[in-house]
């Protein structure tokens, strides 16, 4: 299937590690430019280098996305290096595990601040772009969050995790009634356990493993399970949808 993405330039937050790294390569795979933002600039630079060695287009931002005010700056640069920026994959998050009782206040800040206020200026940043550069009147933009499983169930010492991807989900709708007829589309992709950097510690406990059995199939995700949605939303097919939350889980949440 061609998804369209030759040439579109596309900004992923969170690309260092992970799910934001993956799709950079699979959008790149299919002819985005892409930049690929976090912290870790020298992991960025490592796989900026992956791509331009597969003949892709990639440049790194460097952005600390709880740092709100610099993510406009940042997406400028992307857009004068790369071009008009149509696609924004606000997928930068972070853990936020805890019971309640022994939560600080600077954890439970920064994981709001990281997984919802990112969020909600990464897209808000990456709309007033969309619009002003064309490309959502040609019915290119897109923006994508990443929210979890974790906005519809209550996970275990995950509280603040738990609230903070239910917050995804209702802002993603929010946004997209807000933007319909500017025609900005944005929808939220929920994963099910993918093994990453975020949960690899937790997975390799005993208590880690005996989640695994409590899942239908009893496995973790691929990390190509996320591919078919990333690449439908941020293409051509994903015209008319907007204000979905799409659950990939695997089953895990039944
Ligand atoms: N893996 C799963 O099972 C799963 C399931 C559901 C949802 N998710 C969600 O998927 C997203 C990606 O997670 P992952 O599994 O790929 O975890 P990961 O491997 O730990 O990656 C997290 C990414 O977020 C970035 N990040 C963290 N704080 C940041 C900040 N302040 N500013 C900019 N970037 C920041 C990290 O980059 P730097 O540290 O270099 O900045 C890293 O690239 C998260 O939103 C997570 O909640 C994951």
């Amino acid at each position: 299937m061609d998804f369209q993405l030759k040439g579109r330039v596309a900004a992923i937050t969170g690309a260092s590690s992970g799910l934001g790294r993956r799709f950079a390569l699979k959008l790149s795979e299919e002819g985005a430019a892409v930049a690929v933002m976090a912290r870790r600039t020298d992991r960025l630079e490592a796989l900026v280098e992956e791509i331009r060695a597969k003949g892709g287009k990639a440049m790194t931002c460097a952005l600390d996305v709880s740092q709100t005010a610099d993510i406009g700056p940042a997406l400028d640069q992307v857009e004068a290096e790369l071009g008009p920026l149509s696609i924004m994959i606000n997928n930068a998050g972070v853990g936020g595990d805890g019971m309640a009782l022994e939560m600080s206040q600077e954890h439970f800040d920064n994981t709001f601040n990281v997984n919802v206020r990112g969020v909600y200026f990464g897209a808000a940043e990456a709309a007033r772009r969309m619009l002003k550069n064309g490309q959502a009147e040609a019915g290119n933009a897109r923006i994508i969050n990443i929210a979890s499983i974790a906005a519809f169930t209550q996970l275990p010492a995950l509280s603040a995790y738990c609230a903070s991807k239910a917050a995804v989900v209702s802002m993603t709708k929010a946004l997209a009634r807000e933007w319909a007829k500017r025609l900005i589309s944005v929808n939220a992709i929920c994963p099910g356990y993918i093994e990453t950097e975020i949960n690899a510690d937790w997975f390799a406990t005993e208590g880690g493993q005996r989640q695994i059995q409590t899942f239908p199939r009893r496995r973790l995700m691929d990390e190509d399970g996320l591919d078919a949605a990333l690449l439908m939303l941020a293409g051509a097919p994903g015209r008319q949808i907007t204000g979905s939350a799409f659950t990939l889980d695997d089953g895990q949440l039944l």
